[in-house]
């Protein structure tokens, strides 16, 4: 920051359950490096993947209203297929700021489709979710859609960024029912139905024979931002800007080095009562 005041530029605030998000953050720094952003992880809710629809539902419009209340961002970003496919509307209506959300990458996944089957990697709760039966219906009606939902590779991701080793005998395990059975073999595009699952491409190439394009939504949320913000007009930042915010105690120094490694000056533990 320089010392003669403020500086002008957007403000974007990024939500996810964990550190997830980050995966978008690299899409939005690649095609914004201009935006400010500050971050929030639900620390203290996470994993969304196993929570019910209703209690998704009571929790995060009124937590986003007092964060964007709180750190008034210009855009919000809710990089979570999960909480995006389950309450992406409400979140809207209780919000002042233009909202940008995940929609799981079904649609280019099935343009690129050789074999047409193609696997939805996700939460338990995202492949349970009417939106990508209907995404599926709208987009890949000739695709055989095979679906496996994971709360243990959103551990391994958390794990990861915490400076953990992955454990690959879960990563291959999680996977494994995607490409069993008669037609397992000829999936060519898995989407990355998860913002945690790209922080895991390695280990998820690593841990299959086949050849399989991992797609994620990252571009696209960067791409529609990028929109967005074009019609705002840019405004002196808050001294915020740049931070990352966990709810909940779990501010160690390794995990905020995730955060410093993403582009975050500070990771600040913000406790709820
Ligand atoms: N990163 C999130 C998603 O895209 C949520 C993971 C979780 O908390 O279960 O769905």
């Amino acid at each position: 920051m320089s010392s003669s005041g403020p500086e002008i530029g957007h403000h974007v605030l990024v939500f996810d359950s964990g550190v997830g998000g980050l995966s978008v953050v690299s899409e939005i720094r690649a095609r914004l490096p201009q935006a400010f952003l500050s971050y929030v992880a639900d620390d203290e809710f996470r994993p969304y993947g196993n929570k019910s629809e209703a209690q998704l539902r009571a929790r995060l419009p009124n937590l986003l209203a007092t964060l964007t209340d709180m750190l008034n961002p210009d855009a919000l970003v809710i990089a979570c297929n999960t909480a995006s496919t389950t309450a992406l509307p409400s979140i809207r209506a209780a919000v002042k700021v233009p909202v940008i959300g995940v929609v799981p990458a079904i649609k280019p996944a099935a343009e690129q489709s050789l074999t047409r089957v193609i696997g939805v990697l996700g939460t338990p709760g995202t492949v349970r979710r009417k939106y990508v039966d209907d995404l599926i219906a709208d987009f890949a009606p000739d695709c055989r859609v095979r679906l496996k939902g994971s709360t243990r590779l959103v551990a391994e991701a958390e794990r990861k960024l915490a400076g953990q080793l992955v454990n690959m005998n879960v990563v291959r395990e999680e996977i494994a029912t995607l490409f069993e059975g008669r037609h397992g073999g000829d999936i060519d595009a898995v989407v990355l139905a998860c913002t945690h699952f790209p922080l895991l491409r390695d280990e998820l190439r690593a841990a299959v024979r086949q050849d399989v394009n991992w797609i994620d939504s990252g571009e696209a949320i960067a791409r529609r931002l990028d929109d967005v913000l074009s019609d705002i007009p840019v405004r002196a930042l808050p001294p915020h800007a740049q931070m990352a915010f966990l709810i909940g105690p779990d501010t160690d120094a390794v995990r905020a080095k995730a955060f410093a490694d993403y582009g975050f000056m500070w990771t600040i533990g913000l406790m709820r009562e």
